[in-house]
C-alpha cells in the first residue's frame, strides 16, 4: 500500500540483503519510523515488543529472524535456538509455528553453507506468498461485499471491524481490510466503523491510520458502541481478521471479537472472518477449550500513550495506584457466531464441512 505516494510493505530485506526493515507500529499512527532488524534477538524483541503484530506478518518477521540468524551461525545448534527463541514470542498467532516449522523443515536436510541462502530466499518467498494470499482474501471478500450492497439495495456498506487486520498486520493489503480497500477502489459506497480495540488501540491507532492514508471513509468509535449500532441498523456486516482458526470453524482473534460477535448474532448482522490458510490450526478443534490465551503485561491497561500539546508521544496512567489490572490479549469466538470464513482459497461456512470443501487435503471429520 501506499504512504505519501510511495509504495511500502511492512517488511523487506534491507538494500546490502544483510538486515530486515521494519515499520514501527508501536509508533504509529504519530510517526513513521523504519526500524533495522540486525539479528535474530532484534527479530523475536521486535514480535514481543509488538514492533511488528497481527499473525500473518509474525509469521513473515519470524521466517526473516530465522535468516538472520542462518547469517551469523548456520550450525545445527544454532538452528535449533532460534528457533526456539522466535517460537516462544507470542503464543497465539498460529502462522509463526506455520513459519518456523517451514523454515526448519527447509534448513535441516541441508548442509550448514547452503543454510544461510536458502533461508533468505524463503523468508522472501513467504513474504510474497502472504502478499498473493491477501490480495485472493480481497478479491473474494468484494464478492460477499458486493452481495450485501445489492441485498441492502443502495449505498453506503457500513462495515464494523476489530482491532487491525489490515495491511500493517500482514505484509501487504491485509486480511479483514483488504476487502475495504478493493471496494473502495472500486467505486463501492463503503464506511468504516473501527473499534477502538483497547488496551493497545490497534484500531484507533493502525487501522485508523491506514484506512485515512487510503482515503477510506471510517469513524474511530469505543469498543462498547458496536451493539448501540446494530440495534440501530447502522451496521451492514461485521468483518475482522484471525491469530488462529481451528479446524471446526472456531475463531481466536483481539479480545473484544466475541462480544461483537454475540451482539452480531442478536441482532441478525453477517459476521464474517477473513483468513489466509496458514492461520488455520489444524491441530486444534474446540478452540474455547484448546487455545492458550496470551495475557500481557497490566501496564498496557492502566497507561496509554498518545500526543501530548507539545506534539511528544507521552505515556499517562489511567487508573488509581494500586488498581491491579487484567490483560487477556486474545478471545475466542465459537464457530456458531461466524457466518462465513473468507479465504485466499474462497468463502466457506465456519465449521468442518466449510473448511474441507476448500482444504480437502486437510478435512476433519465434524
Ligand atoms: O495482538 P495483535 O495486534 O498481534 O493482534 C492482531 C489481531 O488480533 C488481528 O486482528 C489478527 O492478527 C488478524 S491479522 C490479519
Amino acid at each position: 500500500m501506499k504512504i505519501d505516494g510511495k509504495a511500502y510493505r511492512t517488511i523487506w530485506p534491507s538494500a546490502d540483503g544483510r538486515a530486515v526493515e521494519v515499520i514501527d507500529q508501536t509508533r504509529l499512527p504519530h510517526r513513521f519510523e523504519v526500524l533495522t532488524l540486525h539479528d535474530v534477538e532484534d527479530a523475536a524483541r521486535a514480535i514481543e515488543r509488538m514492533v511488528v503484530r497481527g499473525a500473518p506478518l509474525i509469521g513473515a518477521t519470524a521466517a526473516y529472524g530465522m535468516a538472520l540468524a542462518m547469517r551469523a551461525d548456520a550450525s545445527d545448534a544454532a538452528l535449533a535456538a532460534a528457533y526456539e527463541r522466535l517460537f516462544g514470542t507470542r503464543p497465539t498467532a498460529v502462522n509463526l509455528r506455520w513459519a518456523l516449522d517451514d523454515l526448519r523443515a527447509l534448513l535441516r536436510p541441508l548442509p550448514v553453507a547452503a543454510r544461510a541462502d536458502a533461508a533468505w530466499r524463503r523468508a522472501g518467498e513467504i513474504a510474497d506468498e502472504d502478499v498473493e494470499v491477501c490480495r485472493r482474501i480481497g478479491e473474494h471478500g468484494l464478492a460477499v461485499f458486493r452481495e450485501v450492497f445489492e441485498r441492502k439495495g443502495q449505498g453506503p456498506l457500513r462495515v464494523l471491524t476489530h482491532c487491525n487486520a489490515g495491511w500493517l498486520a500482514t505484509v501487504d493489503w491485509g486480511t479483514a481490510l483488504a476487502p475495504i480497500y478493493m471496494a473502495h477502489d472500486a467505486g463501492l459506497s463503503v464506511e468504516v466503523w473501527v473499534d477502538e480495540t483497547r488496551p493497545r488501540n490497534q484500531g484507533a491507532a493502525l487501522t485508523a491510520w491506514e484506512l485515512g492514508r487510503h482515503g477510506v471513509p471510517h469513524r474511530v468509535i469505543a469498543d462498547n458502541v458496536g451493539g448501540h449500532l446494530m440495534q440501530h441498523g447502522l451496521v451492514d456486516l461485521c468483518i475482522v481478521g484471525t491469530d488462529r482458526t481451528t479446524a471446526q470453524g472456531d475463531v481466536c482473534n483481539k479480545i473484544g471479537t466475541y462480544l461483537k460477535a454475540l451482539a452480531a448474532k442478536a441482532n441478525g448482522v453477517p459476521f464474517y472472518v477473513a483468513l489466509p490458510h496458514t492461520t488455520i490450526d489444524w491441530t486444534v478443534r474446540d478452540g474455547v477449550r484448546e487455545i492458550p490465551i496470551e495475557e500481557r503485561d497490566a501496564r498496557e491497561v492502566t497507561h496509554i500513550q498518545g500526543l501530548d500539546a507539545a506534539g511528544e508521544v507521552v505515556e499517562v496512567r489511567l487508573t488509581p495506584e494500586g488498581s491491579d489490572a487484567a490483560n487477556y490479549a486474545f478471545d475466542v469466538t465459537p464457530a456458531n457466531l461466524v457466518t462465513g470464513l473468507i479465504t485466499d482459497r474462497g468463502v466457506c461456512s465456519a465449521s468442518a464441512e466449510g473448511l474441507g470443501t476448500l482444504f480437502p487435503d486437510r478435512a476433519v471429520a465434524s
